[in-house]
């Protein structure tokens, strides 16, 4: 399946097979939710995963069940709290562990407002990744995924067995937001737009470079509101879901492309996804966490690519993102530091 072109054709299916040649186990921590839930079964589709387990605090048993009837040839498992050793068998051996973990926001909340309950579920959860998948890909989807990804660094490094190359904060929904949205703005079709979208994962801290992409022309208000839309494309969900939670389906897709994306990357491919990991970019001015284009490879992170060419008015986004991102990063990391 090419999650960068959303059709599902004939002859990616037959690259699929052809590829899907070594054991790739992928483990989901919070496989019984909103994202969860579709994530595992985009995966179970996914010819390049041969195992999945599902994990969550309530329900994966039925989940996995569920999804193992569907006629794709990978193992399903899924496992609970109380099952004896269950989240650590759910993830030993795994090549990737994907976090959808966590509260969603309601209507009128920011993503750091879920920091208080979601802060102490991604550190147990990575204390369990570091223990039981140290040389896992880890990603990190829960919420607010600028604080989350520092908190799970800090605590593989507490275990001895942190690697900056296998750390990621899912930020592909932004990316995805932003073809589409540039797309029905343009009148064309979303699989030929690319459009880089650089720094974090809420509101300002989220940057799309327009002019590096096919319509560096979009200016004055029709930039305004197409920059807008795409930092607060999360709340137009959660607004239109009216307190029953945030973006799952698309979250699920964007998830499921990363997880693609690594795995092809695991099998040699070249790939370029746009992702929020530990960078030298901006580290001058202590921000050791940023997402910009990086190529994956087999060890992860292969290269780590700057943010390139932008004009005044990105310049001047990407100058309040650092501010923000720079808090949210400090706040993750001092969480894990008062609350080891
Ligand atoms: P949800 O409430 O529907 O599902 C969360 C699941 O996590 C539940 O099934 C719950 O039982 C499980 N869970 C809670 N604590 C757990 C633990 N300790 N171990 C294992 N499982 C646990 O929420 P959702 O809509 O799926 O969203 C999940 C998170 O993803 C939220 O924090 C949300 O903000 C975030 N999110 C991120 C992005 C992104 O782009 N990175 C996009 C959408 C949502
Ligand atoms: C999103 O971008 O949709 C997610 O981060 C969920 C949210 O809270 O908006």
């Amino acid at each position: 399946m090419s999650f960068a072109r959303s059709a599902f054709s004939f002859a990616q299916r037959r690259t699929f097979s052809v590829s899907a040649r070594q054991n790739s186990k992928v483990t989901v921590l919070g496989a019984a939710g909103g994202i969860g839930q579709p994530l595992s079964l985009l995966l179970k589709l996914n010819k390049r995963v041969t195992d999945l387990a599902l994990y969550d605090i309530r329900g994966a048993p039925g989940v996995a069940a569920d999804i193992s009837h569907v006629n794709s040839n990978s193992t399903v498992a899924g496992y609970k709290p109380d099952d004896a050793e269950g989240l650590a068998t759910a993830l030993k051996g795994a090549e990737i562990v994907l976090i959808p973990a966590g509260v969603p926001r309601k209507p009128g909340m920011t993503r750091d407002d879920l920091f208080n309950t979601n802060a102490s579920i991604v550190r147990d959860l990575a204390k369990a990744a570091a223990e039981h998948a140290p040389n896992a890909n880890i990603l990190i989807i829960s919420n607010p995924v600028n604080s989350t990804v520092p908190i799970t660094a800090e605590v593989f490094k507490s275990k001895g067995v942190y690697n900056p190359k296998r750390l990621f904060g899912v930020t592909t929904l932004d990316i995805v937001r932003a073809s589409r949205f540039i797309s029905q703005l343009k009148s064309t079709d979303p699989a030929n737009e690319e459009v880089t979208v650089v720094g974090g994962h809420s509101g300002v801290t989220i940057v799309p470079i327009l002019s590096q992409s096919n319509h560096p022309d979009i200016a004055g208000e029709a930039r305004d509101k197409l920059v807008n839309r795409i930092q607060f494309g999360g709340d137009e969900v959660v607004k239109a879901k009216d307190g029953a939670g945030s973006a799952t389906l698309s979250m699920a897709f964007a998830g499921a492309r990363m997880a693609d994306s690594l795995l092809r990357a695991a099998q040699g491919e070249n790939v370029v996804e746009c992702t929020f990991v530990e960078s030298p970019l901006y580290k001058d001015q202590g921000i050791d966490f940023f997402s910009s284009k990086v190529t994956l490879g087999p060890e992860g992170v292969k290269e780590i690519h700057p943010v390139g060419a932008v004009n005044e008015y990105e310049q001047g986004l990407l100058d309040a993102c650092l501010k923000d991102l720079s808090k949210n990063i400090a706040k993750g990391k001092t969480f894990v530091a008062e609350n080891p």
